[in-house]
């Protein structure tokens, strides 16, 4: 009697491993060697991990392969095989819907206006203080499904529509709840110091993060009501500025949590320079960073996590990604699914970051997968096919990978794995 195995996909037109090492998103500017195997078979053990990658004809030589069987068992020739997707930031926790706000900037208006006008941020809080844990459990739920048929099997998920900590604590209850039932990794992400609540001053609000609500997010965590990976502020003009952003980001890395934090969004902040500066891990967003950001970012090895759905959708400028890689940033790419830009996606932010920041299809898979992983210290087991990694696999319905990115709107995804185990589609 051979050895049993979870899953076999057999014989795939490539396999697209990402990486041949764990630490290619150390060695910058290799964002285009993505370690392809053709002919290729990935077997995914009973514990949900990677047990081979190799061709038909490499393993069809060796002893455990000839007597092997397996649970579920694909012939995948003419599809190609990608890592699952790994979302690098997200706002996937919120209630209330934003339609309306979608029409008023088509008709011109902008992000901040609509902010200053009590829409925006303001708005979703407002209705999220409102909704129950139900409620917002059973939306993100749904939107959670939807992320993972479209291939994303880790995503970075963030509070930050409540401000104060009796809604803060819920959402992050809510993303805990969500992570024990659904089979998407969920990076948690404690965003307090998201808007300025009505009512009050940034500096209050800071003091109110720093003060109140990281002490009951600790409590929380401590308790194992919640948990929480990363630390995260909204560094804006008129919202939190770099001492304040320094303060709130500081007091959550001393707490056990990872600097993720917005910046230089809209405007010029010099969050590339505090970034750096602080040891932050990430940095999202970016359209405005200046020319000493982006080098300091590089030689610090922080990542710059990039949201192109936020140009597209806000009609300004993308960020300067090719700048940014050429000068060894290390980029990954996130969907920044937010009422704002209501992108589930990942394939669709890959074309954007092809189309509309002129990354190549192999750095926009790079950073799609394993430099997203990276970002969210999770390299270890997500972002690559490699065994020991988890059997996360997304199943291209083409032979050459390059369609789930080319063919728009509805990707060519034939089947998506987590650990091993068939999605439902
Ligand atoms: O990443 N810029 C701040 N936060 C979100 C938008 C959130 C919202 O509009 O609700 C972003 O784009
Ligand atoms: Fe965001």
């Amino acid at each position: 009697m051979g050895q049993h195995f979870k899953l076999r996909l057999r014989n795939s037109s490539q396999v697209v491993c990402v990486s041949s090492t764990r630490e290619q998103f150390k060695r910058k500017g290799d964002m285009n060697n993505l370690a392809v195997k053709q002919n290729a078979t990935v077997v995914v053990a009973m514990d949900g991990t990677i047990f081979a990658v190799d061709t038909e004809e490499a393993l069809s030589k060796l002893d455990w392969y000839q007597t092997a069987t397996f649970d579920q068992d694909f012939d995948v020739s003419g599809k190609a095989i990608l890592p699952g997707f790994v979302d690098g930031h997200t706002h996937p926790v919120w209630s209330g819907d934003r339609v309306h706000e979608f029409e008023q900037k088509l008709a011109g208006a902008t992000y901040l206006d609509i902010h200053k006008q009590g829409g925006g941020i303001g708005f979703t809080v407002a209705k999220t203080r409102e909704a129950s844990h139900e409620e917002l459990e059973a939306l993100l739920m749904t939107r959670l499904d939807r992320m993972l048929r479209q291939g994303t099997t880790l995503v970075e998920a963030k509070s930050g529509y409540g401000l104060e900590t009796e809604t803060e604590l819920k959402m992050l209850r809510v993303l805990k709840s969500a992570q024990d039932k659904h089979a998407i990794d969920i990076s948690a992400t404690f965003l307090g110091a998201h808007s300025v609540p009505k009512g009050s001053t940034p500096a209050e609000a800071t003091v109110d993060v720093v003060d109140k609500q990281i002490p009951a997010v600790v409590a929380a965590r401590e308790n194992g009501d919640i948990y929480v990976d990363n630390i995260d502020v909204f560094m804006e003009k008129g919202i939190f500025d770099s001492d304040q952003s320094e303060a709130i980001l500081s007091k959550g890395k001393a707490c056990g949590m990872c600097i993720n934090f917005h910046g230089d969004e809209l405007t010029f902040m010099g969050s590339g320079e505090l970034g750096a500066k602080i040891g932050a891990r990430a940095i999202s967003h970016l359209e405005e960073v200046s020319k000493v950001g982006i080098a300091a970012m590089a030689s610090n090895d922080v990542f710059g996590v990039l949201l192109p759905t936020t140009a597209y959708v806000l009609r300004i400028t993308p960020p300067p990604a090719r700048e940014m890689i050429d000068s060894g940033v290390l980029v990954a790419l996130g969907s920044d699914f937010n009422p704002n830009a209501h992108c589930l996606s990942m394939p669709f932010v890959m074309n954007l970051a092809a189309v509309t920041m002129k990354m190549t299809l192999s750095e926009a898979l790079v950073a799609a997968t394993l430099n997203s992983a990276a970002s969210l210290n999770k390299s270890d087991m997500h972002g690559s096919i490699e065994v020991g990694k988890w059997g996360n696999l997304v199943v291209v319905d083409n032979a050459q990978w390059t369609h789930v990115v080319y063919e728009l709107v509805d990707a060519p995804i034939a089947a998506v794995f987590v650990k091993g185990e068939a999605v439902p589609m």
